[in-house]
């Protein structure tokens, strides 16, 4: 299969499915079924399941792709088409009981991200794109907000978890978006938080800390929702270089205040 729509579709369908699984279990899932990988690393069977479930889907949609996931399933990023995969972006929402989580898959061809897929499980809000062709929410178009001035902006961040090296850092450019703009928003998901500033809901959002698998999907719905995504330093180092900062017509106000505060 190469027409991309019809990847998406199919991925789609598969996170539909497996999204069903995660609500299903969500509805009685006991916290001490927890394993904690390493400090504040959580998973449980959910994760764990769910990922297989997408890697078996995904290896039929398209044979030969590699994998990138969070969960466990070897890693072969030297393949062409690579799929990058968080089967639950939100653990510690999910095992809370507390929404958003999602499943985030996104295919990736020689480094440039093709297709993205978000589904919001509790919201059953299916955001998705293919580079060049535009973004969807169940089956929608969605575009980013058209807001020009950061003191009139949503913006949603990820507090730093378990690496905590620059936490001063990030302190100093939390306080600058505290005090320019309208608000700031810790939900917990940042597949989530970039799905919803393709849908206008947030205006902007920023991380440190973060893995390909939790940004290559929504970033990629950003962009073909009309926004723009990069690193820190404003180049596109974003899916593997653990920063992000995404936004829409004030992204570059946001990297302003980055460029002048990302430091102890
Ligand atoms: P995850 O749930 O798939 O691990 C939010 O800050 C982002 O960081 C989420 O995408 C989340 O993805 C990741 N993260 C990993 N560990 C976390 C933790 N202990 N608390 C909050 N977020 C965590
Ligand atoms: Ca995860």
């Amino acid at each position: 299969m190469t027409d991309l729509n019809a990847i998406r579709q199919a991925v789609v369908g598969l996170c539909l499915e497996v999204g069903a699984f995660i609500r299903q279990e969500g509805a009685t899932f006991d916290r001490n079924k927890i394993e904690h990988k390493g400090f504040n690393d959580l998973v449980s069977y959910v994760d764990k399941t769910a990922e297989e479930r997408l890697v078996a889907g995904l290896s039929q949609i398209l044979p030969g792709a590699g994998f990138i996931a969070e969960e466990g399933t070897a890693d072969d990023r030297q393949q062409k088409q690579v799929w990058i995969i968080d089967p639950l972006d939100g653990t510690t929402n999910f095992t809370h009981g507390l929404p958003p989580f999602a499943i985030s898959v996104a295919l990736v061809q020689e480094g440039t991200p093709v297709v993205g897929v978000v589904y919001e499980i509790g919201a059953n809000e299916m955001y998705s794109a293919v580079a060049g062709e535009g973004a969807q929410c169940n089956g929608k178009p969605i575009q980013v907000a058209a807001s020009t001035q950061l003191s009139q902006c949503l913006i949603a961040t990820g507090f730093p978890y378990n690496e905590f090296a620059w936490l001063h850092k990030y302190l100093n450019v939390l306080q600058k978006f505290m005090q320019h703009t309208h608000g700031v928003r810790r939900f917990g998901s940042a597949a989530v938080d970039l799905a919803y500033v393709a849908c206008g809901r947030f205006d902007g959002f920023f991380e440190y800390g973060l893995k390909p698998w939790d940004v290559a999907a929504g970033g990629l719905i950003v962009q073909e929702a009309g926004g723009q995504v990069s690193d820190f330093s404003g180049a596109d180092n974003w899916i593997f270089g653990g920063e992000i900062m995404a936004g829409n017509g004030v992204h570059s106000e946001m990297l302003q205040i980055v460029k002048e505060n990302w430091k102890a």
